[in-house]
């Protein structure tokens, strides 16, 4: 069973795809890390984001093993990112490793922008998990403050709009759910709340009780 989980930054679909993996005992890929991972080593050697041959080089060069680095989880680490991935050869470079990933053999819970509509456009179950930038800005500061570090509601808003704009602006993979996915609004709902909607969702998706 393949479970794609897409959706904006902050909407909690990383979250919910560790949940929904232990409890279906999947293996869970956080693909935004991949991008996160890119975008540090080329600003560690010295290169724009932005620079297409040295991102590529990073993304072909990319150590997997590195990717438990803490310092990915930041907003900035996030920003460059998506900087990174408008890049159409660095998704490329880092499609057959999503794809792979997918196709353990008894399936996998894939999350990022594209699962449902690149990556894995055959996943038995699309996931678009959305909530208001408001609600989202509110999350991540909320985690900004619990790993002390001192950030406005206002600049973190300010960043997930420039993001949201920019990966679903891109021409190449971008952000939109597929025309087959089940919405999930989680505005209004805690953790606990989504998480119980999404296994609904999957179940009447897979036909289970
Ligand atoms: O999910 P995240 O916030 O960790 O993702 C960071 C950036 O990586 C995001 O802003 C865009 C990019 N990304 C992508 O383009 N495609 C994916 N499947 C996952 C992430």
């Amino acid at each position: 069973m393949i479970i794609a989980i897409d959706g904006p930054a902050a909407s909690g679909k990383g979250t919910l795809a560790r949940r929904i993996a232990a409890h279906w005992a999947l293996p869970c890929l956080d693909t935004g890390l991949l991008y996160r991972a890119v975008a540090r080593d080329v600003v560690a050697a010295s290169f724009r984001p932005a620079d297409p041959w040295a991102a590529l080089a990073a993304a072909r060069g990319l150590d997997l093993a590195g990717l438990s680095d803490p310092d990915l989880r930041t907003p900035a680490a996030g920003d460059l990112a998506s900087i990174v991935a408008r890049i159409p050869q660095v998704r490329a470079a880092l499609l057959s490793y999503q794809r792979n990933f997918a196709a353990q053999p008894g399936g996998a819970v894939l999350d990022g922008r594209d699962i449902g509509t690149v990556v894995c456009p055959e996943a038995d179950v699309k996931i678009y998990v959305t909530a208001s930038a408001e609600v989202r800005a509110d999350r991540r500061l909320r985690e900004c403050l619990a790993r002390g570090e001192n950030v406005s509601f206002e600049h973190i808003l300010a960043d997930i709009l420039r993001r949201d704009e920019r990966d679903s602006s891109r021409d190449n993979a971008p952000m939109r759910p597929a025309h087959d996915a089940d919405l999930l609004d989680t505005s209004d709902l805690d953790i606990e709340a989504a998480f119980d909607a999404a296994v609904g969702l999957i179940k009447r998706k897979i036909g289970q009780q």
